[in-house]
């Protein structure tokens, strides 16, 4: 049996897709849409490695021990470059994650004319009248590329030496003077590309799973400035002393989310140690980190908030935040739940000298079928 490495593309943007999930997170029962592609093209051979290249590999290496997950590029050709620094066999197999239902048949018929040149690749025809602009084309001399390819690991490595924005692998050993065979592509082989294309590949709906985070955040009074909690300005000079803003209830709800999507903590994403964040705008933090949750197929379910404080008395305020919150998270009032209580008195909160914050929420998979 040949020793083959695998290489799956799992690093691109998703521009296409025009959502705030990438396509590759998008979750297939429960695992990412890039584990689901991996796993199953892993199941045709015992390959001899398997490498991922990946836009958040910190993230990505929590779902598969057995798998190299490595940076991607800017562009498919930078990413593919990336991973062949780790392939020492003589044959690659290539696919893109985004292609998620490839058959054994198709994997079968690549391996068997392996011998036949030194790059195998997949491709369908055309049935349906093309135009280039206005003009007719020929269309019994068109293909449309597809993938897995398998290639000769050398070739492939000279051919992207060559900094060309290549966007599959046989254009790239075809650029080197290599030779290409064609093997006849399948449906099934066609790449998630547009929001449309996700009801045509029957996958399995994402799993119901809940996952709970929680948040925990406290600052000390001192700071002439207006105290803002969760965006509301509560008061125009009991301002917290912080790195940023101080606005200790969106820091704490920052927490939960990054927890629950197992994505760190606010210290990682934000040190306070970092002059980039010197009074930053907490609330614009919020987004961005909900963005950073949304983007990994995931979103939130509801938010419950503690505000532990013995002065200022936030009873009045405590709808205008969660109102706040809402309208920043893009959910239902009813989702988010603002309490506030006091220490009775007891310890450094009931002696006036800062705010502690807990938050709770809950995350589930965004649902692509009810699109
Ligand atoms: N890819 C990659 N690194 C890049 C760009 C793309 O690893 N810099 C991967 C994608 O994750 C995808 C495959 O290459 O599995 C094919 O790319 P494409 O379908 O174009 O995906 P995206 O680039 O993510 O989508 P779009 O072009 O719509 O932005
Ligand atoms: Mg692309």
């Amino acid at each position: 049996m040949r020793e083959l490495s695998l290489i799956m593309l799992a690093a691109g943007n998703s521009t296409r897709l025009n959502m705030e999930v990438k396509k590759q997170f998008l979750r297939i029962g429960s695992d990412p849409l890039w584990l689901y592609a991996t796993k199953n093209l892993s199941s045709f051979y015992p390959f001899k490695k398997i490498i991922v290249t990946s836009s958040n590999t910190s993230y990505m290496k929590k779902f598969a021990k057995n798998y190299e997950i490595v940076e991607g590029g800017d562009t498919r050709a930078q990413s593919l470059k990336n991973a062949l620094k780790l392939v020492e066999t003589e044959f690659v197999i290539v696919s893109d994650v985004a292609r998620v239902s490839i058959s054994k048949n198709l994997f079968d018929r690549l391996l068997e004319n392996i011998d036949k040149a030194d790059c195998i690749t997949p491709a369908l025809k055309v049935c349906d009248t093309t135009l280039f602009d206005d003009e007719i084309l020929q269309r019994e001399r068109i293909k449309l590329i597809q993938t897995p390819q398998i290639s000769r690991t050398n070739l492939l490595k000279k051919a992207l030496d060559q900094d060309v924005n290549f966007t599959d692998d046989s254009t790239a050993i075809a650029a080197v003077g290599g030779k290409i065979w064609f093997i006849e592509g399948e449906e099934n082989a066609r790449k998630l590309t547009f929001k449309e294309d996700l009801k045509k590949f029957n996958l399995p709906k994402p799993s119901g799973e809940i996952f709970c985070g929680n948040g925990f955040d406290v600052h000390e009074f001192g700071e002439k400035r207006p105290l803002i909690l969760g965006g509301v300005e509560i008061h125009p000079s009991m301002g917290l002393k912080a790195h940023s803003d101080g606005d200790v209830l969106a820091h704490s709800l920052i927490d939960a989310l990054l927890g629950a999507a197992s994505l760190g903590d606010i210290g990682e994403l934000y040190p306070d140690t970092d002059i980039k964040f010197k009074n930053a705008n907490s609330i614009e933090l919020l987004k961005e980190v909900y963005h950073k949750v949304k983007e990994i197929g995931l979103e939130l379910v509801n938010a419950d908030i503690c505000v532990i404080a013995e002065t200022p008395r936030l009873k009045d305020f405590k709808e205008s935040i969660a109102k706040n919150i809402a309208h920043i998270l893009d959910i239902s009032e009813y989702r988010i739940n603002i309490k506030a209580t006091t220490t009775e008195k007891l310890g450094s909160i009931g002696r006036k000298e800062g705010i502690a914050v807990l938050s709770n929420v809950n995350l589930k998979y965004f649902d692509w079928t009810l699109l």
